[in-house]
Order: structure tokens, then C-alpha cells, then sequence
């Protein structure tokens, strides 16, 4: 078992270069299932929901090779089971978008319900909808699902909210499906974009990629090409807020400003100076933090995956902040923890109450999944004394080299292996 043991207090400072979008790595990654032919991904982030992904593809029958340090070349053509191992299945919730790919391909498909963060009830029936509307049947047999259909048959699909693996998956069933698909009150998410630019570089016709209505012809081949993996709007947005928590002075390079307006917006709110550049973004902290309000929304709204971070830092700053986040059951479950740290937050349903209590104390606290997980390491950086944080492979799910990016800033940051009780091994 490994923690990240920090001595906090430091302020942030120098240059840090964010890693491949995971959201969109997962669904890419996926969709090399369609390829007709091998296909280069660039910018893949070494994170263990990517090495879940290409394990599934492997134990399928692909060839996976390492070419350079995140670029990855595909090969899907060995593929003959449509049957997502079990195990694999069940520890992501992406492998749902194996569900996609295999239709599209076969028109048959086995996936595990999918599993992942433990967020409160994750159900897949959107998804399900989407596939029934192309034609397909699906059944729960053992905990896995079996869709299949004889053809898929390009349809309208309404989704009844937003819904970001929906969509992904309505336009990986579609993308080769008979005829035209189009997906109404569609999500909006960058990685949704980047997912339709990489299948129409390999000669998919998507169009509305980004807005609420995408529209798809169906295509029979997908060519093989090398496609850079959008850069990391989560991640970006956790170096920001760790670099105003400390009070330091950060540039966060490989980044799309745009994806992060709504975050970019937020710090500002609070007294954070963020300064945009072409593809970096300077943040930096002069005087007192305030106050705000947040409430979680589909993009463009401001990001569910950043609340728990925002909340952290909202601990930090002067007066009572709110904030409402209805995107998921569970996603407070990270401020039992943040109290062991001396955070004054209560929590009622979906909505968060802090009161700013200026600095947090070290203390022994768990990641209670990926983003918390995330919370957890800023309120340690940012606190007085040392943080221990426990349960870090949900961090490792999303946070490529987390601890030694941090270390780059300047952060007093270890991993360490505990091999048996009280007794703890450095491990860099
Ligand atoms: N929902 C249903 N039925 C469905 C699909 C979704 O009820 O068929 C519900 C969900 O339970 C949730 C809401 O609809 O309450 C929104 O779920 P959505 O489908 O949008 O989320 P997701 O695809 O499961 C992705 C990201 C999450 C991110 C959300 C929201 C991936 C692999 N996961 O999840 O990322 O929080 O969109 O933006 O893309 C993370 O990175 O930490 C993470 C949890």
C-alpha cells in the first residue's frame, strides 16, 4: 500500500506541463476498436485507467506498442471475441464505451456493469437507450451486459439529460451505423469534440461535435491516422487551484484557455489573478481569498470534477461560500476527511456550507475517490504541518506523475510504500 506523505505550507512555484485529457483518453482509446487499420495516439497520459484500457485491448487481441513516452500505436485488428474480461470491466467506468465500440463493430458486445469512482448510483440506461434506438437488444445476464442487434440503423436518440458517456457512447454505435443518427440534447464536454475529431480524421462524418445536436452519417471503413489527445482541462484546473491554495505563482502549460474559462472565472471571483496566454495559464495569489458561490453544470458550466478541489480552497478564504453539486449522489464524501484537517463545512443533500476558517493542520486522511483524492493532496500542500494521504490509486487513476510534478513546484511530497504496520518505506 502507498501514500503521499506532504509537510505542507510551501507556496507553489515554477512551471508545470499538463498531461492528455483522461476523459477523452478513455473514450479514444476505445475507439481504436473502429479503426480499420492501426492508428498513432500522441499525448496519452500514463495513468492507470489508460493501462486498464489498453489491458482490456490486449487481452481482446490487439497489439499495443509504446512507441515514445505517451505515444501509443493501436492495432484492433486481432479482435475477434467481443467479450470485455469481467474484472477489467467492472474496475472502470469507461469500459462502458466498450459497449460502443463492439456494437459498432461487431454488433455484439458483453461488458461487466461498469464500475469506478464511487460517486453514488452510476446507472448505464442512457446509454442502453441510445444503442435500443440504432436497434440493438440488450440483456443482464451473470453482471455483464450482452447488446447486439443484425444491423445498426442510423435513428434519432434523445437523451433526457445530459449525460457525457450517453453521448460518447451514442457516437461510437453510430459512427458506423446504416444511414444518419442524430443525437438531440446532446453533452457538450471538450472531450466529446475531441472524440468526434479523431473519428472524422479517420473518415467519420460528424458534425455538431460540441453543441446539443450532433449529427452522424453512418461510414463503412475508418482510416488509420496519428491524433494528439486534447490536453487535460481536470488537471490543469487541480494545478490552479493548488497554486492559489499556497499562495504561490504557477504556470500551467498545455492548455486550451478555453476549456478552462469557467475555472479561470471562478479564481478570479475568489481574488486569484489568472493570466491567459495562447496555450499557459499564470496563476498567482497576492492578497486575501474570498467568498463565492458554486454550483456544478455541464460544460460550460464549471466542472463536477473540480468541485471538491474549489471546495478546499474555499476553506481558505475569507467568509461563508456555497456550494450545490447535483451532478452526482456522493460527491461530498471528501469533507469528513477535510474536517479531520480543521475545515468547518456542513453538508445538506447536494449542497456544501463553508465557512472560511483561514488555514487547515496536517492530518492522516484518505482519498475518497479520484477528484477527492485530489482535495486531499491541495489541503495538505497548502496546510501547516504534515498530511498523510491514503488510498492514492484512485488519484493514480487520473493524475499522471502527480507527486513529481508537484516536487517541480517545490512541494515537500513523498510517495511512500507501507509494508507493514508503523513501519514505511520511501519510494520517491
Ligand atoms: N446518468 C444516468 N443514466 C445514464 C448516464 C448517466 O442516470 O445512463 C446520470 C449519472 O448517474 C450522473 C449524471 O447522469 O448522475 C451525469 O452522468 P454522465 O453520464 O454525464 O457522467 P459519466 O459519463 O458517468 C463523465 C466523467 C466523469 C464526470 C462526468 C460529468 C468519464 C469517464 N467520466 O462521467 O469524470 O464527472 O462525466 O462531467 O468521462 C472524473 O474524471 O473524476 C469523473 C468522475
Amino acid at each position: 500500500m502507498e501514500k503521499f506523505v506532504i509537510h505542507g505550507g510551501k507556496p507553489l512555484k515554477g512551471e508545470v506541463t499538463i498531461s492528455g485529457a483522461k476523459n477523452a483518453a478513455v473514450a479514444l482509446v476505445a475507439a481504436t476498436i473502429l479503426c480499420d487499420e492501426p492508428c498513432v495516439l500522441e499525448n496519452v497520459p500514463e495513468i492507470s485507467d489508460i493501462t486498464i484500457c489498453m489491458k482490456i485491448l490486449q487481452t481482446m487481441g490487439a497489439d499495443i506498442q509504446l512507441l515514445n513516452k505517451n505515444v501509443v500505436r493501436f492495432d484492433t485488428r486481432g479482435i475477434i471475441n467481443p467479450h470485455v474480461p469481467y474484472e477489467m470491466a467492472r474496475s472502470m467506468r469507461a469500459s462502458s464505451y466498450f459497449l460502443g465500440t463492439l456494437l459498432g463493430r461487431f454488433h455484439d458486445a458483453y461488458v461487466a456493469m461498469p464500475g469506478g469512482c464511487d460517486l453514488g448510483d452510476r446507472p448505464i440506461d442512457q446509454h442502453l437507450k441510445a444503442f435500443r434506438s440504432l436497434g440493438a437488444v440488450d440483456e443482464l445476464k451473470n453482471g455483464e451486459v450482452h447488446c447486439y442487434a443484425d444491423q445498426l440503423i442510423g435513428s434519432q436518440i434523445y437523451f433526457d439529460f445530459n449525460t457525457v458517456g450517453g453521448t460518447i457512447n451514442a457516437i461510437l454505435a453510430s459512427v458506423k451505423a446504416k444511414g444518419r443518427t442524430i443525437i438531440e440534447n446532446a453533452a457538450k464536454e471538450p472531450h466529446i469534440v475531441d472524440l468526434a475529431n479523431f473519428l472524422n480524421s479517420m473518415g467519420a462524418d460528424i458534425r455538431g461535435a460540441g453543441t446539443d445536436v450532433i449529427k452522424i452519417k453512418g461510414v463503412d471503413y475508418l482510416k488509420g491516422i496519428t491524433y494528439p489527445i486534447i490536453p487535460d482541462q481536470i488537471e490543469a484546473g487541480t494545478y490552479m487551484v493548488a497554486a492559489a491554495a499556497t499562495k504561490g505563482d504557477v504556470l500551467v502549460k498545455n492548455v486550451i484557455p478555453k476549456h478552462l474559462e469557467s475555472i479561470t472565472a471562478k479564481l478570479r471571483k475568489i481574488g486569484v489573478t489568472v493570466e491567459e496566454n495562447d496555450e499557459s495559464v499564470r496563476v498567482s495569489v497576492d492578497g486575501a481569498l474570498t467568498k463565492t458561490s458554486i454550483k456544478t453544470m455541464p460544460h460550460p458550466g464549471f466542472p463536477t470534477d473540480m468541485q471538491p478541489q474549489f471546495s478546499t480552497l474555499l476553506t481558505l478564504a475569507e467568509g461563508t461560500s456555497i456550494v450545490t453539486d447535483d451532478i452526482f449522489d456522493n460527491r461530498f464524501r471528501y469533507v469528513a476527511e477535510l474536517r479531520r484537517m480543521g475545515a468547518d463545512i456542513s453538508v445538506d443533500g447536494k449542497v456544501a456550507v463553508i465557512e472560511g476558517v483561514g488555514k487547515l493542520n496536517g492530518a492522516p486522511v484518505v482519498a475518497t475517490d479520484l477528484r477527492a483524492g485530489a482535495a486531499m493532496v491541495i489541503a495538505g500542500l497548502a496546510a501547516e504541518g504534515i498530511t498523510e494521504v491514503s488510498d492514492i490509486h484512485y488519484i493514480e487513476r487520473g493524475y499522471e506523475c502527480i507527486e513529481k510534478k508537484l516536487q517541480m513546484l517545490g512541494a515537500d511530497i513523498k510517495r511512500v510504500t507501507v509494508t507493514e504496520v508503523g513501519s514505511v518505506q520511501m519510494s520517491g
